[in-house]
């Protein structure tokens, strides 16, 4: 199993709605997939659960979420446990989110420097996410699992995105996404070079630590939000930065020129602002391209619901062979 990351620090880029929407597309074209959900907002969760489920989950001891199966981990008395898995598709699993997860951040933040002086309890918190993600993948069979995280460079999404072997960029042609490039790119070169130092102090050799690669393998950009009601020009003068930041800041390579980003290899897809669909989508709890006339999709609206559906088949395709490429 791959594990892939969708992250930005720059918030409300559309992070949960694309791991979402891949996350159904990919099961929905024949990969079991494992969709899990790091931000302790857990939007993810809500937009795959019905409300009576998540009161029902969040009122058990353990919680059937990621929180219950790290806690024992983070309250030392004793290690991982056995994750729930939530059904949602014959193919694709939800490792529910948690408000508490947000509580660890303070144990998460120690345990770096610890792990650093060859700490081994600071070698099993760090890395309790990673295991359990690896834990339920194989029982769920996973081909992929795919991580939403929270828009914050904290120690909760480092240990988050240290069980990544990649990430995908979701990111708006706006100012604030090109200055996210520019903080998130040189702090995951220094999470993955500070892990693959701290890997080497590890006392417990049969402690399955993540390789954190956190790979990064292309961006999105998000055509929504920000944009709406502002003129194209704004978002011309933005996305032609993209590809040149993007190459300078997260894969530390020499900027290009400024270009189209659809002559760019690291672009991933450009998906446009889905509009009314998204709270349609919301309110029949499905995807935006599964939405049917009894959802309130019709007349115009099954145009944009087909169209939708072959935008996300082909980013879907493109991100699983992005992945297999290695
Ligand atoms: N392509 C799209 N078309 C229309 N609306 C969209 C699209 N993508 C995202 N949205 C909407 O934009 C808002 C922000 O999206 P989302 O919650 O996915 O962002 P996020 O990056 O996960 O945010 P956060 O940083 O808070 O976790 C949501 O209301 C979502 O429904
Ligand atoms: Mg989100």
């Amino acid at each position: 199993m791959k594990t892939v990351g969708f992250f930005n620090n720059k918030g409300g880029v559309g992070k949960t709605t694309l791991v979402y929407h891949v996350a159904w597309m990919l099961g929905l074209l024949g990969q079991r997939v494992l969709a899990v959900d790091l931000d302790p907002q857990a939007n993810l969760t809500s937009m795959f659960l019905p409300e009576e489920r998540l009161e029902a989950i969040w009122e058990q001891t353990p919680r059937p979420t990621l929180h219950g199966a790290v806690a024992p981990q983070f309250r030392g008395v004793g290690d991982i446990a056995v994750a729930a898995i939530e059904p949602v598709h014959e193919r694709v699993g939800l490792l529910a989110g948690d408000l508490e997860l947000a509580r660890f951040e303070d144990q998460l933040a120690l345990a770096w420097p610890s792990a650093g002086d060859g700490d081994e309890r600071a070698f099993r918190v760090l890395s309790a996410f990673a295991r359990v993600i690896a834990e339920a993948g194989a029982a769920f069979e996973a081909d992929l699992a795919l991580v939403d995280v929270g828009p914050n460079l904290g120690a909760l999404n480092r240990a988050a995105l240290l069980a990544c072997d990649h990430i995908v960029v979701p990111l708006g042609a706006d100012l604030f996404s090109l200055q996210g490039l520019r903080n998130m790119g040189p702090t995951l070169r220094d999470w993955r070079e500070g892990w693959a130092r701290r890997r080497e102090k590890n006392p417990d050799p049969g402690l399955a630590l993540p390789a954190g690669t956190i790979a990064p393998i292309g961006y999105v950009v998000m055509r929504h939000s920000v944009l709406a009601g502002r003129p194209a020009r704004a978002f011309s003068k933005w996305i032609a930065r993209i590809p040149g930041q993007y190459r300078h800041f997260m894969l530390n390579q020499p900027a290009t020129e400024e270009t189209e980003t659809s002559a760019d290899p690291n672009q991933i897809a450009r998906l446009k602002d889905y509009r009314s669909l998204m709270p349609l989508a919301q309110e029949a709890r499905k995807p935006m391209f599964l939405l049917r006339p009894a959802d309130g999709a019709f007349g115009g609206h099954q145009a944009a619901v087909t169209a939708c559906h072959e935008d996300f088949a082909a980013l879907a395709g493109e991100i699983a062979g992005r992945v297999a490429a290695g």
